[in-house]
């Protein structure tokens, strides 16, 4: 019989029962000198080796501690004990990378978040992270089929560029040049003509701008690439980079962009809810742990799937930007003076404190916002016939604020001139983007979708740190 090597996921299944089987791993836990607790990271589930303790010398039990990574062959049999199906007997057993127990951070019990952030490069060996990143690969996955499906063609944009998309100019310099001697120009400037590229550059905030011309030519096209910005917020829903998925649509107005990013998530979230059942057990009741340590009147009336399935069986609310500021105008903290930023006129920029009140308290569904004013809102976006609000469309998530933003792009010319000289933006640096508008323009609407938010609303994490899995925030890029 040739040896099959599984992992642990099929063995926890049975597949290869009463057959010898090798399954190779990190030890979770190793009690009684005789059950390890393996796991391979296929599933949350960790798979029990009996040892023949008896037969084994006591330097390699010594050997067997939490953290090493060993090879088990064995008989796959259904296990007598409590826990679990399947157990391996244990016939063979070899050590392929010892651990030091004294030294390992990562033990058997319960790390606070904040413990294994400092632990980034062996978090992902927790329950915890090892759930939340499976999670993660499925949403990629369903992502990516989402638009296979729906003739939707994936295009890279670049990550160097040299333009600001969304105009906040909160962007990393990309530079060759010698930082403490950098050459000077007649007025003693840095002179960028002899950097690199021949001009400034910077890391991309968003795919935008590059995904707009593909979908003027091969018609629904998406990105979903890293994205940079160099905001000091630290916040836990702010990372310096993030990953972006941005659907970019010709012909399609801001009706059929809010249909196609319900759709969307609906889509995506559904997948984890079929693919992600034990990660999502898990984490769920993670949360509910978590939830124990709340105040009665803060803890969450649903589960976390629950939370999910609500999402997926419910009409988001869409409502104008004009309607949402009466609903806040009148709300109970801004008149008892509860929120940070009163909501005093038509106009205000909202803060998360404000989307959370609508999506959490006055809606209580995923709310999509749109027809915001003008002035808050970034130069691409189309300008109603009121001349005061565009065509743009947050999408406000519960537990996380705004989880997507996008508009219908100002496909006039003339309007779109005079936007970039209101808003002083330099007309020679994004001569292509114009050029779209010369030649053969055409409504057209797309949004980016900031993936890690994603991820924490379908996780129940609540640190945007910790569904990452090399967080990038001020003052922190190690590993
Ligand atoms: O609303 P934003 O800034 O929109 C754009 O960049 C558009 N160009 C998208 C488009 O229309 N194609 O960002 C989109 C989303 C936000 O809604 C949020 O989910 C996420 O990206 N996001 C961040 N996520 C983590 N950390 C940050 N610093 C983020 N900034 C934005
Ligand atoms: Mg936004």
């Amino acid at each position: 019989m040739a040896l099959a090597v599984h992992n642990i996921k099929e063995l926890l299944q049975g597949k290869a029962l009463l057959q010898e089987v090798t399954a190779k791993g990190w030890i979770r836990t190793f009690r009684s000198n005789r059950f390890i607790a393996l796991n391979d990271g296929s599933t949350i589930h960790n798979i029990q080796c009996v040892v023949d303790f008896e037969n084994t010398p006591e330097e390699t039990l010594k050997r067997l501690t939490t953290g090493a990574a060993i090879a088990v062959t064995g008989t796959l049999v259904e296990s007598q004990g409590r826990g679990q199906k399947f157990e391996i007997q244990v016939s063979k057993l070899e050590v392929l990378g010892d651990s030091d127990p004294e030294t390992y951070p990562i033990q058997p019990k319960k790390h606070s978040l904040e413990f294994l952030r400092e632990k980034a490069h062996l978090r992902v060996r927790t329950n915890t992270f090892g759930a939340v990143m499976r999670v993660r690969s499925a949403l990629s996955f369903a992502i990516h089929q989402y638009f296979r499906q729906n003739d939707f063609f994936y295009v890279n944009t670049p990550i160097i560029t040299g333009s600001d998309a969304e105009g906040a100019g909160e962007m990393f310099r990309v530079s060759a040049l010698d930082a403490k001697n950098p050459p000077l120009n007649e007025e003693g400037e840095v002179d960028y003509k002899k950097d690199f590229f021949g001009k400034e550059t910077n890391l991309t905030v968003s795919g935008q701008l590059e995904a707009e011309t593909f979908a003027m030519g091969l018609g629904k096209v998406y990105t979903f690439g890293p994205t940079f910005r160099a905001e000091n917020s630290n916040t836990s829903r702010h990372l310096a980079e993030f990953w972006m998925i941005e659907p970019e649509v010709a012909f399609m107005d801001l009706d059929g962009n809010m249909d196609l990013a319900e759709d969307f998530i609906k889509y995506v979230l559904k997948y984890v809810l079929d693919h992600c059942g034990d990660d999502l057990e898990f984490l769920e009741n993670r949360l509910l742990q978590e939830e124990k340590s709340k105040p009665q009147n803060e803890r969450s009336e649903m589960t976390l799937r629950e939370k999910i399935r609500f999402v997926l069986d419910n009409n988001f609310k869409r409502v104008s930007y004009t309607e949402a500021i009466d609903i806040l105008k009148n709300s109970k903290p801004n008149k008892k003076k509860k929120f940070q930023y009163l909501i005093e006129e038509w106009g205000a920029d909202l803060q998360s404190e404000h989307e959370r009140y609508l999506v959490e308290k006055h809606f209580k569904a995923p709310v999509i916002l749109f027809d915001y004013p003008a002035k808050i809102k970034a130069f691409y976006m189309r300008l109603n016939e009121d001349g005061n609000t565009v065509r743009a469309m947050d999408i406000l998530f519960p537990g996380i604020g705004e989880i997507v933003g996008g508009s219908q792009r100002e496909e006039r010319l003339d309007v779109l001139m005079e936007k970039v000289k209101e808003m002083g933006i330099d007309e020679k640096e994004l001569w292509w983007y114009l050029d779209l508008r010369k030649f053969g323009t055409a409504v057209h609407s797309g949004f980016g979708l900031g993936f890690e938010r994603l991820v924490l609303f379908a996780t129940g994490m609540t640190n945007i740190r910790d569904v990452i899995p090399f967080p990038r925030t001020p003052q922190n890029a190690e590993f």
